[in-house]
């Protein structure tokens, strides 16, 4: 394909209103490091190697959610296509969009595929996926819009019928506030006819909850001090990724897996560019990522908080993971 043809197809833009996904990582930093207990939002992961090493994980022994959830999208994605014939899929924290192929594939074969939106704070991933997808279908517009999903997003572009999804348990990571927030905002984008297509991670053995967090090749460990990387580079910092323990657990009053870095012994870190110095005392840890766990109870509740309404729900024999489709209650 020619320059010109190709990058008519594929727009690229930045959230309205955003100065670019790093935009508020000074405040969140000294935000969340100086209050008790210590914390950093986890979108700050994905940098180009967060990303790349996300990527990793989704193909670890371990790591039960993509292969499942990937295996209940090729069951479903004809069915729910040809349903109500969306000629729009956008997408929420869209990463490299490997398993929502399978959805571009079922909207080729329905002859509905027009326009493809991700939306995701990884600057690298999402122009690399998003040439990718140009090439790979024809005919297909991309989209791209780089920025925070947690923000409100106004008018998503393209007209026609809309699946809207959000996939990878990647809603776990909000807490239950912040997630009936996004949930509200999505159920406000829904037109009559549009769908809302969640995946979640749910409750099951803790064991193999752990486990998934807790690789033995130690990628989820290198990916969680990552984000210290990300501090040092941006706001020049002296992090010392190695003077900190990877600490994954579930926490069961809270349904949720934590991860944690926990300071192997204390020391002192600066972090130049907001002038802020953290003394870490030996054991101390930031938390960095939530990744909670439901019921199918617990996705209709969020659901009925937010203006959802349960179309259908799809979990794997094993009940590991769920594909709810909604639409809005209008
Ligand atoms: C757990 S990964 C899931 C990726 C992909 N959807 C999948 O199912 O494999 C989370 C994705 O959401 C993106 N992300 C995380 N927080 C975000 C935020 N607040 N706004 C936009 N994207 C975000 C990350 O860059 C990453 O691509």
């Amino acid at each position: 394909m020619t320059p010109s043809k190709r990058e008519s197809k594929i727009h690229i833009s930045h959230h309205a209103g955003e100065g670019g996904p790093f935009a508020r990582l000074a405040e969140d930093v000294r935000k969340g490091l100086t209050k008790t207990p210590r914390e950093l939002p986890p979108k700050y992961f994905y940098d180009a190697r967060g990303a790349e090493l996300f990527e990793q994980i989704c193909e670890l022994p371990e790591y039960y959610p993509t292969r499942t959830e990937r295996a209940l999208l090729e069951q479903i994605a004809d069915d729910v296509v040809t349903s109500f014939r969306p000629t729009t899929l956008v997408e929420f924290g869209s990463g490299s969009s490997r398993k929502t192929r399978i959805l571009l594939d079922a909207m080729t074969r329905a002859r509905h595929l027009d326009l493809y939106v991700p939306i995701d704070v990884s600057e690298d991933m999402l122009r690399q996926t998003a040439y990718a997808l140009g090439e790979d279908y024809a005919g297909l517009r991309v989209h791209g819009v780089i920025g925070d999903f947690e923000k409100p997003v106004e008018l998503l572009p393209g007209g026609g019928c809309r699946l809207i999804v959000f996939l990878g348990g990647t809603i776990g990571n909000l807490t239950a506030d912040d997630a009936t927030r996004f949930l509200r905002n999505v159920a406000r984008l829904l037109s009559p006819g549009d769908r809302f297509l969640l995946g979640t991670d749910l409750v099951k053995d803790v064991g193999l909850l752990e486990r998934a967090y807790n690789d033995a090749a130690g990628v989820t460990a290198a990916f969680n001090r990552n984000i210290l990387s990300v501090i040092n580079r941006n706001l020049s910092a002296n992090f010392d990724p190695n003077r900190f323990e990877h600490l994954a657990f579930y926490n069961r009053e809270e349904s949720r897996i934590e991860m944690h870095l926990v300071a192997r012994e204390s020391h002192q870190v600066s972090i130049d560019a907001i002038d802020l110095t953290v003394d870490f005392a030996k054991g101390e840890s930031i938390r960095t990522e939530i990744s909670c766990k439901y019921t199918r109870a617990m996705v209709e509740k969020m659901f009925a908080e937010a203006g959802l309404r349960l179309l259908r729900w799809d979990t794997d024999q094993d009940h590991l993971f769920a594909l709810s489709l909604s639409d809005a209650v209008h």
